[in-house]
C-alpha cells in the first residue's frame, strides 16, 4: 500500500525539523515545504513554496493527504495562513493540523494570542477536517537566551511566575501522532510540559546539566525592551513583551495531559531539555 504523504510547512523551523524524523519513523513520505532550493533537506520530497504566493502553496498542496501548518509570527501571519487553510480546502485536502499556541482568544492582550484565534475560528468555519495544537512556552525559545547563559545569567520579565512550558520535540511527536492517527477531527490539544516550572527553577536545570553557575534575574519590561530593540522588529517585541505579561500573570501555568495521552509516553522535563541542549549554554 503506498504510504500517505504529509506536507510540511515550516520545515526548517523549529517544530518542523522535528516533525521530519517523527513522520518518517511512523512509515509517512514527507513533502517538506521550503521558501529556499538552497536549503532542501536530505531524505524528503522538497517543495519550493512561499506562504505570501498562493500559486504555490496550492501547487504544493496538491496530492498530499495531510497537511501541518505551522508558520512564524508576522503582521500578516492570520491572513497568510487563512490563505493556506483556503488552498487546503479548495485542492480537497483531507486533514489539516494547525499550530497555535496556549490560550489562544480573540479577546487577548496579547496579539499573538488573537492572531491565532482568528485562524482557529476561520477554520471552524472552512469545514476543512482538522485538528488545533495549543503549546505553551517553548523551552526551545531558551536557546535565543545562550548568550548571556554562557556568561552565567539570563533575564526576562516574568519575575517568578511558573510557566508549563515545553520541548518543541514533544509538539513534533504529537503532531506526527495527530497527523497519520483517526479521531482527531475538530480537536483541540493544548500541549504543555509535564510541569510549570520558574526561571529560578530554569535556571538550575540549565546550572545542573552545564556543571556551572547560571541566574535568572527578573528584568523590567522596558529594560528587556532596550536590551532587544533594533534586534527584534518592533511588532515582534511588542508582541513578545504581551507574552511575557500573559505569563508573569500566572496564566500559562495549568498541566495538560495530551502530550502523554496522545504519544503513550511523559512530556519531557526542563531537566531532559537542559541535558540534551547543555552544550549549546556552554560558552564557545
Ligand atoms: N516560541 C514559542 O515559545 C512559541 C510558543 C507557542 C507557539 N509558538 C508559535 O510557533 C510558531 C512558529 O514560531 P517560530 O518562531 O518557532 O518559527 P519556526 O517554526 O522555528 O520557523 C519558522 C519557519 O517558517 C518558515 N517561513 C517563514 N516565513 C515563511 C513564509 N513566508 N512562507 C513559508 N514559510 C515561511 C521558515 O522558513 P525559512 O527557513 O525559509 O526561513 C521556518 O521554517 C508561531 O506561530 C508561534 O506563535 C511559539
Amino acid at each position: 500500500m503506498k504510504s500517505p504523504t504529509v506536507l510540511v510547512t515550516g520545515a526548517t523551523g523549529t517544530v518542523g525539523s522535528a516533525l521530519i524524523p517523527a513522520l518518517q519513523a511512523r512509515g509517512v513520505t514527507v513533502r517538506a515545504m521550503i521558501r529556499n532550493p538552497d536549503r532542501a533537506l536530505p531524505g524528503v520530497q522538497n517543495v519550493v513554496a512561499d506562504l505570501r504566493d498562493q500559486a504555490s502553496v496550492a501547487a504544493a498542496l496538491k496530492g498530499v493527504d495531510a497537511a501541518f501548518l505551522n508558520s512564524p509570527s508576522a503582521p500578516d501571519a492570520a491572513a497568510l495562513q487563512i490563505q493556506f487553510a483556503d488552498s487546503a480546502r479548495d485542492v480537497g485536502l483531507n486533514r489539516l493540523v494547525l499550530l497555535s499556541q496556549y490560550a489562544a482568544r480573540a479577546d487577548s492582550p496579547v496579539r499573538f494570542l488573537r492572531w491565532h484565534a482568528e485562524v482557529e475560528a476561520h477554520l471552524q468555519r472552512l469545514g476543512l477536517d482538522h485538528t488545533v495544537l495549543r503549546p505553551n512556552l517553548y523551552l526551545q525559545a531558551l536557546l535565543g537566551f545562550a548568550g548571556t547563559i554562557a556568561q552565567g545569567w539570563f533575564a526576562a520579565p516574568i519575575a517568578d511566575a511558573a510557566v508549563s512550558a515545553i520541548d518543541t520535540r514533544d509538539i513534533a511527536d504529537t503532531a506526527a501522532v495527530v497527523l497519520t492517527g483517526t479521531g482527531h477531527t475538530g480537536q483541540i490539544y493544548t500541549l504543555t510540559g509535564p510541569r510549570a516550572v520558574t526561571h529560578n527553577q530554569i535556571a538550575h536545570a540549565l546550572s545542573v546539566a552545564t556543571g556551572r553557575d547560571i541566574t535568572f534575574h527578573d528584568a523590567p519590561a522596558d529594560q528587556f525592551t532596550a536590551a532587544l530593540t533594533g534586534i527584534l522588529p518592533p511588532w515582534q517585541l511588542e508582541g513578545l513583551v504581551e507574552d511575557y505579561a500573559h505569563y508573569a500573570r500566572g496564566e500559562a501555568a495549568d498541566v495538560h495531559t495530551s502530550v502523554p495521552d496522545l504519544t503513550g509516553r511523559p512530556a519531557r522535563d526542563i531537566s531532559d531539555f537542559a541535558r540534551d541542549f547543555a552544550p549549546a549554554f556552554r560558552p564557545a
